[in-house]
């Protein structure tokens, strides 16, 4: 119970500074303005930003832009009209984790990428609808991924949701695709992240020989929408929000 009134604490602050970066969004911000807007406001509120230095990643959040899938590296680049681009705050307060994404749109942004950010909200919400004491972890990609594909999308399949509270990132891994060896049953009280990356070609991916900057092999669009939640007694209590 007190670690979950912690956990709380902690996702509803990554919500407010991700709420509070996306404001920010417009053409010719650089994504290293955004990571030092996030470094800033995680250590106002008496946190630390969870990236930073995780496994060497060398920024305070995750800035992942058209291609990029996820863990995109913050740099000097301004971001142009027409971009869409993804900024995952994790903040580590009171010894645990919370963890949230959203995609923005930078300045008029064409339709289909419109659809794609659409869609791929819309995903994240019927993965969270999955979630009840009981049910096997696989119902929860098997919502997004039917999701997708009745739009033409695909689900990328490299990187996961995952449990998540004092650890960063638990062995409890979160498919966003129909996975039957995903068969852990969902207990109350659990705490994990649902994510999902859906792309408009190929799910297919490759790593930047940064280490981290993931991209699609195609180089068409993704985006991507994040929420940390606890398993209640019926269902699903989003942890993420204001
Ligand atoms: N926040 C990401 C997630 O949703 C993890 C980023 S790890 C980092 O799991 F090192 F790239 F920051
Ligand atoms: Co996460
Ligand atoms: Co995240």
């Amino acid at each position: 119970d007190d670690e979950l009134l912690r956990m709380r604490r902690a996702c509803r602050e990554a919500a407010r500074i991700l709420r509070e970066a996306g404001a920010l969004v417009k053409p010719g911000l650089t994504t290293d303005e955004i990571d030092a807007f996030v470094h800033e406001a995680s250590i106002k509120a008496g946190g630390y930003p969870s990236p930073l230095n995780y496994r060497g990643f060398p920024k305070s959040v995750c800035t992942s832009v058209n291609e990029v899938i996820c863990h995109g590296i913050p740099d000097d680049r301004p971001l142009r009209d027409g971009d869409i681009v993804n900024i995952d705050v994790t903040i580590f307060l009171d010894g645990v984790h919370g963890d949230t994404n959203a995609t923005f749109f930078v300045g008029n942004v064409e339709d289909d990428s419109k659809q794609l950010v659409r869609v791929t909200h819309e995903c994240l919400m019927k993965g969270i609808e999955a979630v009840k004491p009981g049910r096997p972890i696989y119902d929860i990609g098997r919502n997004i991924e039917q999701h997708a594909h009745a739009h033409g999308y695909s689900v990328v399949r490299a990187y996961c949701g995952h449990g998540i509270g004092e650890t960063f990132h638990t062995s409890l891994q979160i498919p966003h695709y129909f996975d039957v060896r995903s068969n852990t049953k969902m207990e109350k009280g659990m705490t994990f992240t649902i994510e999902p990356m859906i792309a408009m070609g190929s799910h297919e991916e490759l790593t930047w020989d940064d280490e981290w900057t993931a991209v699609t092999k195609d180089l068409k669009r993704t985006a991507q929408f994040e929420h940390t939640i606890v398993v209640t007694d019926d269902g699903a209590e989003i942890l993420t929000k204001e």
